[in-house]
């Protein structure tokens, strides 16, 4: 669809004033600095909608409903941004460059590509039963994947020729540079036309969720053919990070379950599958991207990797690990021993013996400490300080601290280092990477605080947002040396604080009238902000002092309760629940600290 040049959209919506556009429909009172009235969004008797003539922006404290002018245009009609730019443009006067008609074309783009894709792959699929191909079904029952699995993947059989899959292409009456746009078909280089690219291929289609056909893998048959996977390219309908093979499948599996296996390759996957454990996923051979645990967070906390036992894979796993954590999810390893992976091992252990394994389970910081012993079985200073630095260079990753916690208690037991030590290495090291390290509150202002806070934590975190939207050069730099990021927890509060900092780093400033624009599409963002651009203060310094007062507290006795739950539940272990009543000393301690400072300032 054509679009309308970024100047020209703020070109309208500075030419407008949103106070009299709104006028136009609903009758607008003065009130200090802003204009209320009745809500036009949901129904109310006292009105709560306001409208910022400074901000050009609305917004309803009674329903959320908030934005800039487009916002509003958008809203009130019930049409989309387009519309809305044009609709406010002809009410401002000014002429937009003519519009072009989205052709049909143009609508279904995406929706042909998929179309291309499904007639490939029902190709592939006819291919694979064709008498004449039976050897090379026989290789994927000779690999025992039963007749079942193959049409529930979808698996099927690329020909050994450059042009049949072409015709098929043609015939279905698809346009050639599309099918070459997805990888299928290559262009000639010397004459013109267009040839298959899979060939002789045992093909391994990829599905989105709802089961669309996104690209395809293809594995050789011929030990001397190159390379041994063949994938579909990146293009606008297939980004090799943002999926994971066989979720389609394995979704109802994994919800029941309460947790996903996570596997290397395709045969790993149907082997998994063809013995009955089907809450299974496959990265393709690559670590884990923060796109495919976004995918995973839908279904299940708890991801339990696998992988081949040597070091490209071991390493791989961890690197997974890390990304799992860091998406806030629960990584386990499974380990197997060397040189199987999870197809051969069910191959030649059979399914009772993988499902043992999946038992046995284990911490990745656990299984990386066992297998640092197991390859050096008395560790000199040296050694120990090179597993130390990589172990503790991942933790940092880690948003969660009790799970921080537990590794490092772990770490000093099995490796016979002091806890403190270990603490004191991590905050150097974070110290060294962390550009907002959270400093301690030590504010010497004895004058008293004229804002009261109201209860939960959100409040708090839109107080810390609002000062950095609204506020001066000084407050603004006051929160960037005081905050550490793991006090915001609400993620539309995290997504828009990184795009501040990025935004006050960047540029030295914020344009906060662009703020909403930057997020125009986003409808739970734009609300937000508005209401954010509304929040007062008299003092930006001492009132973000009260906000990361609070969110600071919260946070510990939310830690606090957390660890006593662990300590209720905590079964056998003496050296865990040792360790679990230290950290809960800690935080207590902590907590007083912080209530302690406060009550001096006040
Ligand atoms: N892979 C890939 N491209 C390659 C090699 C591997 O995309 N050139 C991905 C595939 O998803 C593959 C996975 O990495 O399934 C693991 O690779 P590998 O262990 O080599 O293959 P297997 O799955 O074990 O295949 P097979 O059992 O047939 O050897
Ligand atoms: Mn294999």
């Amino acid at each position: 669809m054509a679009r309308i040049p970024e100047e020209k959209i703020d070109e309208v919506r500075t030419s407008v004033n949103i106070v009299h556009y709104i006028s136009q429909f609903i009758n607008l009172k003065k009130a200090g600095q802003n204009f209320k009235g009745l809500c036009p969004f949901h129904t109310e008797k006292t009105p709560s909608f306001m409208v910022s003539p400074q901000k050009q922006i609305f917004h309803c404290f009674g329903c959320g409903r908030g934005g800039n002018v487009f916002t509003f245009v958008m809203d009130y009609n019930k049409i989309n941004f387009i519309e809305a730019v044009q609709r406010t443009a002809d009410f401002a006067g000014i002429l937009l460059p003519k519009q072009e008609e989205a052709s049909p074309e143009e609508i279904s783009f995406f929706e042909r590509l998929y179309n291309i894709n499904e007639s490939a792959c029902s190709f592939f699929e006819k291919s694979l039963a064709k008498p004449q191909y039976k050897k090379h079904l026989e290789y994927i029952k000779n690999r025992q994947i039963s007749e079942e699995t193959i049409k529930s993947f979808r698996l099927g059989f690329a020909p050994d020729s450059y042009d049949q899959l072409l015709m098929h292409l043609q015939k279905e009456k698809f346009p050639l540079e599309e099918a070459e746009k997805l990888g299928l078909l290559q262009k000639r280089e010397k004459s013109a036309g267009h040839y298959a690219k899979f060939r002789y291929r045992i093909i391994f289609p990829f599905q989105n969720i709802s089961g669309k056909i996104m690209g395809f893998g293809g594995r050789k048959l011929e030990e001397k053919q190159q390379p041994k996977y063949l994938n579909s390219p990146e293009n606008p309908i297939y980004n090799k990070g943002s999926i994971l093979y066989g979720l389609h499948q394995a979704v109802n599996a994994i919800r029941k379950e309460g947790y996903v296996i996570l596997v290397e390759g395709y045969f790993d996957l149907l082997r998994l599958v063809e013995n009955g454990i089907k809450n299974v996923v496959a990265s393709s051979g690559t670590a884990l991207t923060e796109d495919q645990v976004k995918l995973i967070r839908r279904y299940t906390r708890d991801v339990y990797i696998t992988f081949d036992s040597d070091d490209a894979g071991v390493k791989a796993a961890f690197r997974s690990a890390v990304v799992i954590e860091k998406g806030n999810l629960n990584a386990f390893i499974i380990s197997l021993p060397d040189g199987e992976d999870p197809d051969t091992f069910v191959l030649n252990n059979g399914i009772k013996e993988f499902i043992k394994l999946i038992k046995q389970k284990q911490l990745p910081v656990d299984f990386q400490i066992s297998r640092f012993l197991q390859q050096n079985s008395s560790p000199g200073i040296e050694q120990k300080n090179t597993f130390l630095d990589e172990v503790l260079n991942s933790l940092l990753e880690i948003k969660n601290s009790l799970k921080i916690g537990l590794y490092i208690h772990q770490l000093s037991d099995k490796l016979q280092i002091k806890e403190s030590f270990l603490i004191d290495q991590l905050n150097k090291l974070k110290r060294y990477h962390s550009k907002y390290a959270a400093a301690e509150v030590t504010p010497k202002d004895e004058e008293e605080s004229t804002l009261i806070i109201r209860k939960g934590a959100h409040k708090a975190e839109a107080g810390i947002l609002g000062v950095l939207i609204n506020g001066t050069k000084e407050e603004q730099d006051y929160i960037l040396q005081k905050i550490s990021l793991d006090l915001i927890e609400n993620e539309d509060f995290i997504k828009l604080f990184e795009y501040l900092l990025h935004e006050i780093e960047d540029r030295g400033s914020l344009d906060s009238s662009k703020l909403i624009s930057s997020f125009q599409q986003d409808a739970s963002l734009s609300k937000l902000i508005s209401e954010l651009m509304l929040v007062e203060f008299d003092n930006g310094i001492k009132f973000s002092r009260d906000c990361l007062y609070q969110l600071r507290k919260w946070q510990l006795e939310k830690k606090s309760n957390e660890i006593l739950t662990l300590i209720k539940e905590e079964e056998g272990s003496p050296e865990a629940l040792m360790h679990y009543k230290q950290q809960l000393m800690d935080f207590r301690k902590q907590l007083n600290n912080l209530e302690r400072e406060q009550r001096k300032i006040k």
